[in-house]
């Protein structure tokens, strides 16, 4: 059984003093909820604070972004050694954000993924297509060499930690979501791909989560799609409210 994972990637937003109020309004929201698990994904500079707020609830702490060397010179880079030092449990990596903006290619999320995992961290492995690739129906073409590219050499142990989330770069921040058979669609296709490159065994424990416009009216479309494992929250995550009834949508 896959356990539902509900991710809030709050993206640049929130100060530390901010994201503390943030991490307070929600820590006693989940207590008790044993099937389903819920990760915060604050900017760096919030980590610690987030951390020692949401301590003795259970919820997880995620990263955003991280490099894959432990240390060295690389100015104004986290590694994955000094996450792990903050409690860092997640690890979001191939953001659309950095691959549009920071320019992250296939081969550099691979080498984040790798590290990630050899360092105890369980990447949030993010892939999408635009909406020029969709309309040309290039969706499986794209989602499928990212999704190769990206676990190129990573080992059954590995993937073992890792997640996928399927973002689709036109619903992310836009208010217009995917269907939910159009993201089972593709989740179906990724897990497909994941059985064939390793085995049943990891295909079927293997987490594949939906980004892009999820909101509290909308996720229980997604949630009750088996091959939706969970949702991967941008914009509704930074409210306490909505962010709490997306996680309890049936509640
Ligand atoms: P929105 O929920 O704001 O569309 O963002 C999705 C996202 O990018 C999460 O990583």
């Amino acid at each position: 059984m896959r356990k539902p994972l509900f991710a809030a990637n709050w993206k640049m937003n929130k100060t530390v003093s901010e994201s503390v109020l943030l991490a307070k309004a929600l820590k006693n929201e989940f207590l008790g909820l044993t099937n389903r698990e819920v990760v915060l994904c604050p900017p760096f500079t919030s980590l610690s604070a987030v951390a020692a707020e949401i301590r003795i609830a259970p919820i997880a702490l995620g990263a955003q972004n991280m490099h894959y060397e432990k240390e060295g010179a690389f100015t104004g880079e986290i590694s994955p050694f000094m996450l792990q030092e903050l409690g860092v449990k997640y690890v979001i990596v191939g953001h659309s954000e950095r691959r549009q903006h920071f320019n992250e290619g296939n081969e550099l999320i691979n080498k984040k993924i790798k590290s990630a995992a050899a360092f105890g961290l369980h990447p949030i492995f993010c892939v999408g297509e635009t909406e020029e690739e969709r309309k040309k129906k290039k969706t499986k073409a794209i989602i499928g060499k990212q999704v190769k590219e990206g676990l190129k050499g990573v080992s059954e142990f590995e993937m073992r930690k890792v997640n996928i989330a399927y973002e689709p770069v036109w619903a992310i921040g836009t208010g217009k979501n995917a269907t939910p058979e159009q993201a089972e669609e593709v989740h179906e296709f990724i897990r497909n791909l994941v059985k064939r490159s390793y085995n049943d065994e990891i295909a079927d424990n293997l987490r594949i989560l939906y980004g892009g416009s999820v909101n509290p009216e909308n996720v229980e479309g997604f949630m009750i799609k088996s091959a939706v494992d969970g949702v991967l929250v941008g914009g509704a995550s930074l409210d306490p409210k909505k962010f709490v009834k997306i996680v309890k949508y049936d509640y």
